[in-house]
């Protein structure tokens, strides 16, 4: 049987089959989005927090959105205005949140792990927006729900992931994801983003240094953004990247017309992929960003719209983890 997700912190423990169903359960609210008229009542009267300790814009929105086409309401808490700048700790900053009663929190955090540590002390459903260099499980979602509507299945793809693999939540969680459908995957970026330890983060991972090796029979490209302020640890200028890593329409050749490419966003055009590759009709970015609406409602609808869960810890329980 198909064991309920209670929350969704991560890809890694994840079955073939909770991930099937989950993309599944993404479907009818892709049709939904073609309607004129996009809001359900299917969350009417729960309350969903969205806790961002890091920036962002499309996750935000796309979570905020998804919640509001459910008929949820949203509780919403933004970096630049959090009281985390006065040096509340994340874990009373939830609490907070938490004695409001919210039935679910989304929650981006730039410590890899916050929202495990979260889900452990919280009696709400948690979902991982995005933690640190662990995972971005939703945005690997949406993005095994636009491969498989191109491609028809998940099964045995050889990808490509170009760029900064240490730092990439959104790598991590698609070699994950992939990788439990027999995936090849190829890694190819500059050296100190490629090391060695990312071979054993999943069966068939290899590393490769020249992008032309790294695309031939490629079926999905996957570019992550280049976090420029990381070119200095060590010096990479961005001439360089380009010279050796920019996905240019004549690279793209390598891999072949049917190939797919990827972007999670925020794109930097002329860095790490050339524009008219950005723009061409191999490019999915803009089908990923309608996607990662289906799947957050998907996930919205069955984290929140479910069962009861444990009742709620508060500050007077900490002790008793202590
Ligand atoms: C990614 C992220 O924040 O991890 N963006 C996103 O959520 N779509 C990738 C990135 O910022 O480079």
């Amino acid at each position: 049987m198909l064991q309920r997700l209670q929350h969704l912190l991560g890809i890694e423990d994840l079955t073939r089959e909770q991930i099937s169903f989950i993309l599944d359960q993404a479907k009818p609210f892709q049709e939904f989005h073609r309607h004129p008229l996009k809001k359900l009542a299917t969350l009417r009267g729960k309350t969903v927090a969205l806790a961002f300790f890091e920036n962002s814009t499309r996750t935000r929105i796309s979570f905020a959105t998804a919640a509001a086409r459910l008929g949820a309401d949203t509780m919403n808490l933004q970096a630049e205005s959090s009281s985390l700048k006065k040096g509340e700790s994340l874990l009373d900053t939830v609490w907070t949140l938490e004695a409001m009663r919210p039935d679910g929190i989304v929650i981006r955090h730039s410590s890899s792990g916050a929202p495990e540590f979260i889900a452990q002390r919280l009696g709400i459903p948690v979902v991982n927006a995005g933690d640190g260099t662990h995972e971005h499980p939703t945005q690997a979602l949406l993005d095994a729900l636009t491969v498989r509507d191109r491609k028809n299945t998940l099964d045995g793809l050889h990808v490509t992931i170009l760029g900064d693999i240490l730092h990439s939540r959104v790598a991590r969680s698609n070699i994950h994801l992939l990788s439990k459908f027999g995936a090849h995957i190829t890694l190819c970026g500059p050296a100190m983003w490629v090391p060695r330890e990312l071979e054993s983060l999943a069966p068939n991972v290899r590393r490769v240094s020249h992008i032309d090796e790294a695309l031939d029979g490629a079926d999905v490209i996957i570019v992550l953004r280049v976090q420029t302020e990381r070119m200095h640890e060590p010096a990479l200028a961005p001439e360089e990247y380009i010279l050796q890593f920019q996905l240019t329409p004549e690279r793209l050749r390598l891999a072949g017309k049917d190939a797919l490419v990827l972007h999670p966003g925020p794109m930097i055009r002329g860095l790490e992929i050339d524009p008219s590759v950005a723009d061409g009709p191999q490019s999915c970015v803009l089908d990923q960003v309608t996607n990662g609406l289906a799947i957050r409602m998907a996930l919205l609808y069955h984290l929140v719209g479910g069962a009861a869960s444990e009742p709620a810890s508060g500050p007077g329980m900490a002790g008793k983890d202590k």
